[in-house]
């Protein structure tokens, strides 16, 4: 007797850098909280889009082609892409999975980012600069939930497979990658400390 696990939702955790990370987050993390006293439109886009806290998404949105910083993330982050492009067996026919969008989110005590995903992006992810002891991680939601019909809920010790729901850790210094189509939440910060992150997307041209 055989049970297959079929249609797989993959999502990728890996430490950025090999070497020590923290003089690099460091400097991303200077330069997320001076992009945040600099930017006056983001911070009015962020009061009516994203209550209590700040991010770069309407204002910002290309970092890595303003900052040489970022730059260097978005080089740190193929090898990543790469390698989870690997695991999904995507066929990319010589055409480059590019990054196109990567910006600043700095989320102080009870701010959310409710469920969405990324529309017209092949991956995205997060790559985690300031996570306070507490903070919640990334909130993962079945892609097939709204066909759940008469399904019973499941035991409170299920396999992460098997949730409906998973939490992955944010963890300073490490990124979580995910297919753009799967929804997903940042739980509301509870903690007193600003949580910060840097997230993107690829697109497959
Ligand atoms: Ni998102």
């Amino acid at each position: 007797m055989t049970t297959h696990s079929l249609f797989a939702t993959r999502v990728y955790a890996a430490p950025l850098q090999r070497q020590p990370w923290q003089v690099f987050n460091e400097r991303l993390r200077q330069e997320c909280l001076q992009l945040q006293a600099d930017d006056a439109a983001g911070r009015a886009w962020s009061g009516s889009n994203y209550p209590g806290g700040y991010t770069s998404y309407g204002s910002a949105s290309r970092m890595q082609q303003r900052s040489p910083t970022f730059a260097k993330l978005e080089q740190l982050l193929q090898r990543h892409v790469r390698r989870f492009a690997g695991e999904l067996q995507f066929d990319l026919q010589d055409r480059p999975l590019a990054m196109t969008d990567c910006w600043v989110n700095i989320m102080p005590k009870g701010v959310t980012h409710s469920l969405h995903l990324h529309p017209l992006s092949t991956l995205s992810g997060t790559y985690y600069v300031q996570t306070p002891k507490g903070v919640p991680g990334l909130k993962f939601e079945d892609p097939r939930l709204e066909r759940f019909m008469a399904a019973p809920p499941r035991v409170a010790d299920a396999d992460i497979a098997n949730r409906p729901w998973v939490v992955m850790p944010a963890v300073a210094g490490s990124l979580l990658l995910f297919e753009s189509w799967l929804r997903h939440e940042v739980v509301a910060n509870p903690v007193a400390r600003e949580r910060i992150s840097i997230s993107f997307n690829f697109s497959w041209f």
